[in-house]
């Protein structure tokens, strides 16, 4: 049987479209939130692979959605590189700053397959058990965004620091987005040869970076991720998640290398039909909060959603996560509605 959303990202015009959603394992789900209670640590979770990939498959079983996402994080690549990372209850990521040279001195690649080895047996092991027709989707966090948290100590309001490392001194700045290049590509090469069938990259901070920096934090990183990745394993697609970032998402979609724009609930359909989608294939973009509220609003938004862009080659998704006090019930009538076409 195919996987339809490798369907979509070889550019064809599906029936229905296929789809997943952001986060779609998670805090929302009491059966997460019952492994949850169990281990004082997220992190843990990431490394345990017979519990990761069960929650990795949590969703599968409720919604039969048509793709996966591994579970895990951006921030095991900090975390793999040597830097401290913990996921704090109600505050989220914390992690020790990295914001000099002599910082970076703590950082190193060498043992970063060894630490990341428990995810490639958590892809290992979903492989074994997600049904033939669904696609499991690997990721990773594009190098900006790993770094704002690296540099930041966590999640930021106006990125000071970082802005302030990347203009004062841009060469020890970029021995910072190499590192993560490297270990990334090293990552993501891991997941495709344990079975992940499509990477996405998570650029959720793109829109904090100036125009004039945008080539130089942005486009090129994620290029070099691509083409690296490629040279060793050259089928892979790459769908890229770049929020926020308004129309400069063309430039995104032509530089890159990306099969696929996954867009945010900003972007205007239309705009990505007309602009993007005679080339690339488009993952979205249904408000998070319009899945919260539910009712004929949810079904409304994704009706047009669905009549404009399954005219090209689409996947069906959030513009970002699941929010964590989003009903279930939602998330099954709409997996439902999609199921059946999603036309209203
Ligand atoms: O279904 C899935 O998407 C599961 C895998 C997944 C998680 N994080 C699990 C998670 C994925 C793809 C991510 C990506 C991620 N992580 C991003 C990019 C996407 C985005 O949301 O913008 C970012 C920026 C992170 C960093 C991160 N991880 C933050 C800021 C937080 C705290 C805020 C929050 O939502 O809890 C996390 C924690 C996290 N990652 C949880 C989960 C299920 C909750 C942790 C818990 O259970 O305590």
């Amino acid at each position: 049987m195919s996987k339809l959303i490798l369907l979509s990202l070889e550019g064809k015009i599906l029936p229905r479209p296929p789809f997943w959603f952001m986060r779609q394992a998670g805090r929302y789900l009491p059966e997460y939130r019952d492994i949850r209670k169990r281990t004082t640590s997220f992190l843990d979770l990431c490394y345990q692979p017979e519990i990761a990939a069960e929650i990795t498959l949590q969703p599968v079983h409720r919604f039969h959605p048509d793709a996966a996402i591994l579970f895990s994080d951006i921030l095991v690549i900090p975390h793999a590189l040597g830097q401290m990372v913990e996921f704090k209850e109600s505050i989220g990521p914390c992690l020790n700053p990295v914001r000099t040279t002599k910082d970076l001195k703590g950082l190193s690649l060498i043992n970063c397959d060894k630490k990341l080895s428990p995810i490639f047996e958590t892809v290992k092991l979903v492989k074994e058990k997600i049904p033939e027709d669904v696609a499991l989707i690997g990721f990773a966090g594009s190098p900006w965004t790993v770094a704002t948290y690296m540099v930041e100590g966590g999640t930021s309001r106006n990125f000071v620091s970082i802005k302030k490392w990347a203009r004062n001194d841009p060469n020890s700045f970029s021995k910072l987005i190499n590192l993560i290049v490297d270990s990334t590509c090293d990552y993501i090469v891991g997941q495709v040869e344990s079975g992940a069938d499509v990477i996405q990259l998570f650029d959720t901070w793109a829109s904090v970076v100036p125009a004039d920096q945008f080539q130089k934090l942005i486009i090129e990183p994620t290029q070099r991720i691509i083409n690296r990745v490629r040279q060793i394993k050259p089928k892979t697609k790459f769908i890229g998640f770049p929020k926020g970032i308004g129309t400069a998402i063309s430039h995104y979609a032509e530089e890159t290398g990306v099969n696929c724009l996954s867009i945010d609930s900003s972007v205007s359909p239309k705009f990505a039909a007309n602009c993007l989608q005679p080339k690339f294939a488009i993952q979205g973009n249904l408000d998070p909060i319009a899945l919260l509220v539910g009712g004929n609003s949810m079904l409304n938004s994704t009706s047009n959603i669905i009549n404009t862009l399954n005219k090209g080659p689409f996947i069906f998704n959030l513009g970002h996560g699941i929010i964590p006090e989003t009903p279930p019930e939602n998330v099954e009538i709409l997996a439902n509605f999609i199921r059946s076409g999603g036309k209203g």
